[in-house]
């Protein structure tokens, strides 16, 4: 069973290539959150993971908020975690364990991949340059081979990037993000056409449409995924997106 968000298809093309290959059941957090769905039977000897990007060095808080629910009717015989992250991810895979420990899960195995960058929402942080990004994909595609191996032959793993300063990122920005993330200051200009993409793509139905223009409603966990999936790259975050590309992972709806 694999547990996975992911808001523009980074996550999900890692968690959908694992399910596929592993023959896993595929659930979208957002989705069982929203049916209240936090009790699971789980077969004889089976695997648990969980797939995510990293947000601030962390798991995002909606993933954390998820698993704290989490009921299994037996232990699995293996859990693993695997993030897709724009550079490095600090200590999030010790806030994970951390979160699973507390509902009586222990983690084998943290997989880490590189993948292009999807936040845009801060001066100074914007998309990677479009050869940067396929360099990363294709990077991460000929990585998912060793992980599917590892995860079948249930190997433990440790491989989160942590570049520099972990500790104080993942501590001390890290674990308050959540708190300062907000929408107020998405807005769509006149190059909306009213197609409600953005409407459809949020992955916590923060989104809808007033008199054919999106409208956000303060559930928001800065996926980007609207701004990013914009036919006319419509969406705006304050300033701070002034003059950045869109990225999603190719073919992602
Ligand atoms: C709110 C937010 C915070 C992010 N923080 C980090 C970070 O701390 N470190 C990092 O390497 N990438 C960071 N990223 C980039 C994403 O982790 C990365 O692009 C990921 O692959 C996006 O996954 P998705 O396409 O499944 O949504 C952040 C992205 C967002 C939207
Ligand atoms: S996706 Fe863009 S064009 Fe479509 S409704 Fe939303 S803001 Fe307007
Ligand atoms: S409103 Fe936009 S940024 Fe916020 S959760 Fe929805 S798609 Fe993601």
């Amino acid at each position: 069973m694999i547990f996975y968000f992911s808001g523009c298809g980074n996550s999900r093309f890692v968690a959908e290539s694992i399910a596929k290959e592993l023959d896993e059941r595929l659930l979208f957090i957002p989705e069982e959150e929203r049916n209240g769905n936090f009790d699971y039977e789980l077969g004889n000897g089976e695997r648990l993971g969980f797939v995510f990007p990293i947000y601030s060095w962390c798991p995002p808080q909606l993933v954390l908020d998820f698993v704290k629910k989490l009921h299994f009717d037996r232990q699995p015989s293996y859990v693993w975690m695997a993030v897709t992250c724009g550079d490095n991810g600090g200590y999030a895979d010790r806030v994970f364990r951390q979160q699973l420990e507390e509902i009586g899960l222990p983690l084998q195995a943290d997989f880490c991949f590189q993948m292009p960058n999807t936040y845009v929402n801060m001066a100074g942080m914007s998309i990677d340059k479009p050869e940067k990004a396929a360099r990363k994909i294709e990077n991460a595609k000929a990585h998912l081979p060793t992980v599917i191996q590892s995860i079948t032959e249930r190997k433990s793993a440790s491989e989160m990037r942590r570049g520099i300063f972990p500790r104080f990122k993942t501590n001390v920005i890290g674990k308050s993000f959540h708190k300062w993330v907000s929408d107020e200051p998405f807005f769509s200009t006149d190059a909306c056409i009213s197609c409600g993409k953005c409407v459809k793509v949020c992955p916590l139905q923060n989104i809808t449409l007033e008199n054919g223009r999106p409208k956000w409603h303060d559930h928001c966990t800065t996926c980007d995924a609207c701004y990013h999936h914009c036919p006319q790259h419509a969406i705006q975050y304050g300033k701070a997106t002034k003059g950045k590309g869109q990225y999603r992972f190719p073919n992602a709806e």
